[in-house]
């Protein structure tokens, strides 16, 4: 991975996207560490309690969620990095530290100078994802992926299975598991076979 030397490699400046966002100040390699998501990292129920960052838009977030299950608040001792937006086609992506508890702004590909940085938020929330919850977070990234919205989507292969694809995913493992049994069985008894050659008892 490759570091910041000298200078930032980012620079803010007003977004077409939304409000302020964050750019590249030079060209970045694929790789690059570009910056640290800094914050107060407060529990899930601390952010839950918490007043909206913007009064206009209750929707606003400075929050990135750690795998641990805490949360990094940009809004709170952040820098800069809580001003990248968000992108459904993103140029960058935030990276764990092994202990998990620092987060690194990573180029994905090649950025040029002057592109803004976008990560994919994909932001999870303890609520069914209805129709007005996904227009409550509204993506207006463009990109031709643009999936609507910026909160994680179920997998679409997790969808509820119908009963007929049950049917046939359960035959199919009984299949299996009979497949198993037999050759479970052809082991054994090729393992009294070698025991009863063996000349030490077990
Ligand atoms: C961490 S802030 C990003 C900085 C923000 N531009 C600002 O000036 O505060 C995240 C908020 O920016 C807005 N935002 C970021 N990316 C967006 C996008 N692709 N579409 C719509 N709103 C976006 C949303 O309100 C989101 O909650
Ligand atoms: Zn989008």
């Amino acid at each position: 991975m490759i570091m910041s030397i000298l200078e930032p490699w980012h620079y803010i400046k007003p977004s077409s996207l939304h409000g302020t966002g964050v750019f590249a100040a030079r060209d970045i390699p694929a790789g690059t560490s570009i910056m640290e998501y800094e914050g107060k990292h407060i529990s899930t129920q601390e952010a839950d309690e918490m007043e909206p960052s913007d009064p206009n838009n209750p929707f606003h977030t400075f929050f990135f969620s750690l795998s641990c299950g805490k949360i990094i608040d940009g809004g709170d001792g952040g820098n800069e990095s809580r001003f990248i937006n968000h992108s459904c086609a993103p140029n960058c992506e935030g990276h764990e530290n092994s202990a998990g508890n620092r987060v690194f702004i990573v180029a994905l590909r090649d950025i040029a100078k002057d592109e803004e940085l976008l990560y994919d938020y994909a932001l999870v929330i303890d609520d069914d994802i209805t129709p007005t919850l996904q227009k409550q977070y509204r993506c207006l990234c463009g990109a031709p992926t643009c999936r609507g919205t910026m909160l994680a989507l179920p997998d679409p292969k997790d969808k509820p299975i119908t009963k007929s694809a049950l049917h046939k995913k359960l035959k199919k493992i009984r299949r299996e598991q009979k497949k198993l049994s037999k050759q479970m069985r052809q082991l054994n008894k090729k393992l009294d076979r070698i025991l009863q050659h063996t000349e030490d008892p077990v």
